[in-house]
């Protein structure tokens, strides 16, 4: 069998899209290594969104052309794939500093890939690249899956309308785009059927997943999916990320309160607690709309863990916007949260502002936001010393003994037990709780 070897930057998306891309080479008799030296080809998945996730990508790429290289040496074949945002987003430039990568493919086409091995290896193409956004959907083309852990992404809507003054997502991934209901099904069953309990449904605006009829007519919303979805017995856990605030509708808000399947956690970025800087972004809502969204889903759900996205540094963000970031945070209270340093992405209209914020000034802010945050995370988390949570355990954690799960609210909880107990769920009481992570005992598995 040949061996692949992958590797993914960036986010839960580009490690679903990683995982299909296994699938259709499953399906020409590869096997996947962990080790890079075992391996007759490698995957790189790239990820886009912030210079220092490109920046990384070369380095990464160094270890690839050496192999290359030695495996020639030896007469021997070694196939790299570059694929993901920066493909699409850089492809001419980035390849003609990586002249050694034998397939560029785009987050739209990979569906692609058996075609383009195919060509690359029996019709001896030199290098493939592919960046469009085919007609026929990738989706529609996709094999059969497996769950590859107790927990599963799944991918149900794409691609973004929204085009935020800093993000390259629009133009990476391409229109918002809904996959079918009943596809979304067949992929849920599969997964169900080979071991997973928890998905966690992906999509960049996932709130604007539908299913419309003839007339375009909305037939169905991500409640009802959802719904549908938690009819499938072996899955006991629902999540779904990515929110947008003006997308985030009051039938997900009840779903939370009455289906007992998704999770009490919900990750609703704001990025700015400025009305102006939300302005400049082109997010179309303000803080106090954020606010009263946060108000009612917390009157309807009052243990619901919150999470969100911040961007420090916008061009033009003064001290006193930044000060407003600060106080929304202190108001609403987050139990997780990730913070960024503006990043100028080409092609996105906030990278030509004038008022861009010094690389120190960012810094300062990130450094002053996350001390805050994870005083919050920290103090969600302490709440739960003494108490049992039910965690499903996914994996060894990285001490030999112990194992590590996630409980409802997404909280990492690292527990001494038997690996039997892995794709179970158990009652853990936790004994101590840092911002990241809770320490339990095992009490008793379900
Ligand atoms: N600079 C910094 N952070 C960014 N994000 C997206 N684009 C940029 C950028 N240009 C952050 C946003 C988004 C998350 C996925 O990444 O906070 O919600
Ligand atoms: Fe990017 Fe904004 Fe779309 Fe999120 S909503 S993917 S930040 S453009």
């Amino acid at each position: 069998m040949k061996k692949v070897y992958v590797k993914t930057f960036g986010c839960q998306m580009n490690v679903y899209d990683s995982v299909r891309m296994l699938d259709l080479l499953k399906n020409l008799g590869y096997e996947e290594t962990l080790i890079l030296d075992d391996a007759d080809m490698v995957i790189f998945n790239t990820c886009h969104i912030r210079e220092k996730a490109s920046e990384k990508i070369f380095s990464e790429l160094g270890k690839y052309k050496e192999l290359k290289l030695d495996r020639k040496k030896q007469n021997k074949s070694f196939v790299i794939i570059v694929a993901g945002c920066v493909v699409q987003a850089e492809s001419e430039e980035f390849l003609n500093r990586a002249k050694f990568v034998d397939i560029a493919i785009g987050p739209q086409s990979y569906h692609r890939l058996p075609q383009m091995l195919f060509e690359l290896q029996k019709k001896n193409k030199k290098r493939i690249i592919d960046v469009e956004f085919p007609a026929v959907p990738k989706f529609d083309s996709l094999p059969e899956t497996k769950s590859r852990g107790v927990s599963s992404f799944l991918a149900i809507q794409e691609g973004c309308d929204r085009f935020c003054s800093y993000c390259v997502v629009p133009y990476t991934r391409g229109a918002e785009y809904s996959r079918l209901r009943d596809d979304i099904m067949r992929e849920a069953y599969q997964l169900a059927e080979s071991g997973t309990k928890e998905l966690v449904l992906l999509g960049q605006n996932v709130n604007t997943w539908c299913e419309k009829d003839a007339s375009g007519k909305i037939k169905k919303n991500l409640a009802d999916l959802i719904e549908d979805l938690s009819q499938i017995d072996e899955i006991k856990r629902i999540r779904y990320v990515t929110s947008y605030p003006s997308d985030f509708s009051v039938d997900l808000m009840n779903m939370h309160k009455n289906n007992k399947k998704v999770m009490p956690y919900l990750h609703l970025p704001i990025q700015s607690g400025s009305d102006a800087i939300l302005k400049a972004m082109n997010r179309k809502y303000t803080v106090s709309q954020y606010e009263d969204i946060i108000l009612n889903l917390r009157e309807k759900c009052p243990d619901i863990a919150l999470s969100s996205d911040f961007i420090v540094g916008f061009p033009g963000e003064t001290e006193t916007d930044f000060d407003k970031t600060l106080s929304l945070v202190k108001r609403v209270e987050y139990a997780q949260s990730y913070s960024f340093m503006y990043s100028p992405r080409p092609g996105t209209p906030a990278a030509v502002l004038a008022n861009q914020i010094p690389e120190k000034i960012k810094g300062e802010r990130l450094e002053i936001l996350q001390k805050l945050l994870l005083e919050q995370h920290s103090n969600f988390n302490k709440k739960f010393v003494g108490q049992c949570v039910e965690v499903l355990v996914e994996e060894k954690a990285k001490k030999k003994s112990e194992l590590l799960g996630h409980s409802p609210h997404m909280q990492n909880v690292v527990v001494s037990a038997d690996p039997k107990y892995i794709g179970s769920f158990i009652s853990v009481k936790i004994v101590s709780a840092g911002a990241t992570t809770l320490v339990g005992k095992l009490e008793n598995n379900f």
